[in-house]
């Protein structure tokens, strides 16, 4: 099979793509990524290596650009994470998030029809469904949730999830959608909490908690959700939703605490609130346990121990993100313009 990946540069896709060219090295692996501030070449520099690797700088919101690899490279199966990722990013400038996360997926799904693709996956996330209350822990994020988004990243999700479901109804193409819950582990871009506090104690930083620090999120560690994927791709339904998550939740304070126990220091600042903060997210991943018999195998606290083991054993990793020369590494091996 071959697999185009959108996005790979980024946190969730590299993990997937050293998934995949680890479980399965009879498929072939191409990826297609803008390197926005988000997506490190460096991050794919061992999967440059690999014979059944191919990279391509493109923007999935230009239609030439994604017809072109399509016509070039006929992949089997689309994957698609390329999206802008952060909240908030997305509340002081929404625009591209629309540009990419919306009228982006919309382009990759007329490539996929075009072309005849079997497979288009949307990675989307339990942000779509709005939050849930902080004390109602009987209350979960299912399938049939309605969507509810709160913020315009959220809002943008919702709209690509709601635009591939009518591309599989109106003109049948093979559609999956996943939505996750919060992803922690290798390669993750340090302005998310775990890598940011991390980093910022690592640097004599103090952590910035928003308002109280009682909200709460559902983690899993980045591994469990490349596996899902990978479930999906081979045997989920086109036309399916399914909710990936670990019941791992934890208030931010509750992260963050752990975090100083691990590194043994660290100081929280609470700062003010972000504008519409979502209170709880929780996935129910029954459907996912049940009919892909997938299900998370990465228990919280030893999953943050082998993020922050990673964390300080790829010190330059960050701290080329942090001093801004992963940008000119981009532009040197991508020819990119960032
Ligand atoms: P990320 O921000 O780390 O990476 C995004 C990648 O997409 C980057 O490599 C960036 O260069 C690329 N990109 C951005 N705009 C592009 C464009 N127009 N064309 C081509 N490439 C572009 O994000 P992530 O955390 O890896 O998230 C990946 C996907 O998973 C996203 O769709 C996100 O909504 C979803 N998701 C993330 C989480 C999480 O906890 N991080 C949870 C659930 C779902
Ligand atoms: P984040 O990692 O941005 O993911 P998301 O907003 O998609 O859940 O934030 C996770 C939680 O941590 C969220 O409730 C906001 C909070 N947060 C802080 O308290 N301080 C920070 O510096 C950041 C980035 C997030």
């Amino acid at each position: 099979m071959k697999i185009l990946v959108t996005g790979g540069a980024g946190f969730i896709g590299s993990n997937f793509i050293y998934h995949m060219l680890r479980e399965h090295p009879e498929d072939t692996i191409v990826c297609a990524d803008k390197l926005t501030y988000a997506g490190n070449a460096e991050t794919l520099g061992n999967a440059a290596k690999h014979p059944s690797f191919t990279f391509y700088r493109a923007d999935i919101s230009v239609s030439r650009a994604v017809e072109e690899i399509f016509s070039r490279e006929k992949p089997d199966a689309v994957v698609n994470f390329a999206a802008e990722s952060h909240v908030d990013r997305s509340i002081a400038h929404p625009s591209v998030f629309l540009k990419t996360n919306v009228l982006g997926v919309q382009t990759l799904l007329d490539a996929c029809r075009r072309h005849g693709v079997a497979r288009f996956h949307q990675v989307s996330t339990d942000e779509v469904y709005g939050d849930l209350p902080i004390g109602r822990r009987d209350l979960f994020f299912t399938e049939d949730t309605p969507l509810k988004a709160s913020s315009p990243y959220s809002a943008s999700k919702a709209s690509a999830d709601l635009l591939a479901g009518a591309y599989f109804r109106t003109y049948g193409v093979p559609v999956t959608i996943s939505r996750c819950s919060n992803n922690y582990g290798p390669y993750h871009f340090p302005e998310k909490l775990i890598p940011l506090a991390i980093t910022n104690i690592l640097r004599g930083k103090p952590v910035p908690v928003y308002g109280t620090g009682e909200n709460v999120r559902d983690w899993l560690y980045v591994e469990d959700h490349c596996a899902a994927i990978d479930a999906i791709l081979r045997r989920g339904v086109p036309g399916r939703v399914y909710n990936v998550g670990g019941h791992n939740e934890r208030s931010n304070l509750q992260v963050v605490r752990a975090v100083i126990s691990l590194l043994g220091k660290g100081e929280i600042e609470f700062v003010c609130d972000r504008a519409g903060h979502d209170l709880r997210y929780a996935i129910d991943p029954s459907r996912m346990e049940r009919e892909l018999g997938w299900k998370g195998s990465v228990p919280f606290e030893e999953g943050l121990s082998r993020t922050v083991e990673w964390f300080l054993a790829n010190r330059q990793w960050w701290e080329h993100i942090l001093d801004g020369s992963y940008r000119k590494y981009n532009r040197e091996f991508y020819g990119a313009n960032s």
